[in-house]
């Protein structure tokens, strides 16, 4: 079967770092047009001109994505920007340790503000423009959604969050052509864990262990992950919907012994 190749015109949060970083760019060596949202102007520009430097179009939106106006100014944004929107990528997240023991309310509810209810809301604000083009949601979840850690409480349960927000969102758009995925990483090298607060001895000791919690024996770069969110979004993925894809060296499949 052959797929023809229609322009990307696609919103990526987190974009300023990381696996959103690493997304824009790698839409843009497919010549798509990248609306880059993240809080500070300067890597926002900075991403900007790497997608450009790729062969697509950017467009940069500073915005919180916790900020109750926030999707309706990043979907107009992208409109006014681009005219259409074909894809909507949701990278933007935090980490932090937390036990049922010690987690308090505030950091809770940043968890869950920030990894679970903002890309909800931001799927909500964009289905009229995807149900126009017939496009797709690719939603950065984690291995953390799939299987429980322990000390990590709020975080793996705002991913799983995410991945039923995911099946749900797909089986509700499904009928209108809007497809909607999860990634599921393990660790990949971001800067996810050093602004969690982790030290920089014990991101090297969290990234040496990952050798052996990973099967691959390593943790992942963050352009892997960016190959499968692209190959999501595109429309080679046209019957894939619903599912949350682990991308994780075989994290998933293993038990503690
Ligand atoms: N790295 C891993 O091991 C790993 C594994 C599995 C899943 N993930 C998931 O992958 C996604 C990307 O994380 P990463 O590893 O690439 O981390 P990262 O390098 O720390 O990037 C996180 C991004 O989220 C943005 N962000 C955070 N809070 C925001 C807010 N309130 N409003 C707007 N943007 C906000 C940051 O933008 P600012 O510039 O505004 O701070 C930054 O661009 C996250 O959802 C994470 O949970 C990561």
């Amino acid at each position: 079967m052959c797929y023809k190749r229609r322009m990307q015109s696609v919103i990526v949060t987190g974009a300023s770092s990381g696996i959103g970083r690493a997304a824009a760019a790698r839409f843009g060596r497919e010549g798509a047009a990248v609306l880059a949202v993240g809080r500070e102007r300067a890597p926002l520009d900075d991403v900007c001109a790497a997608v450009e430097g790729e062969g697509g179009r950017a467009a940069a939106c500073v915005a919180d994505i916790t900020a109750a106006d926030a999707p309706d100014a990043i979907v107009r944004a992208a409109l006014d920007a681009f005219g259409t929107l074909t894809a909507l990528v949701n990278a933007a997240g935090i980490i932090a340790s937390g036990t049922i023991e010690n987690t308090g309310d505030a950091p809770w509810d940043e968890m869950l503000d920030i990894n679970l209810r903002a890309p909800f809301r931001l799927m909500r604000a964009a289905v009229p423009a995807l149900v126009a083009s017939r496009g797709a949601v690719v939603n950065v979840s984690s291995v953390t959604g799939l299987r429980a850690f322990p000390g990590v409480l709020a975080y793996c349960v705002s991913k799983a969050g995410v991945d039923q927000l995911t099946r749900c969102a797909a089986l509700d758009l499904a009928p209108k052509g809007v497809r909607v995925n999860a990634v599921n990483p393990g660790v990949v090298v971001t800067n996810l864990h050093r602004r969690s607060g982790m030290s920089e001895e014990s991101y090297a000791a969290f990234l040496e262990r990952s050798k052996e919690t990973h099967p691959l024996g390593r943790a992942g770069h963050a352009e892997e992950i960016a190959e499968l969110i692209v190959f999501l979004a595109s429309d080679r993925a046209g019957w894939i919907t619903g599912e949350t894809i682990s991308i994780d060296g075989g994290r998933h499949l293993t038990c503690a012994r």
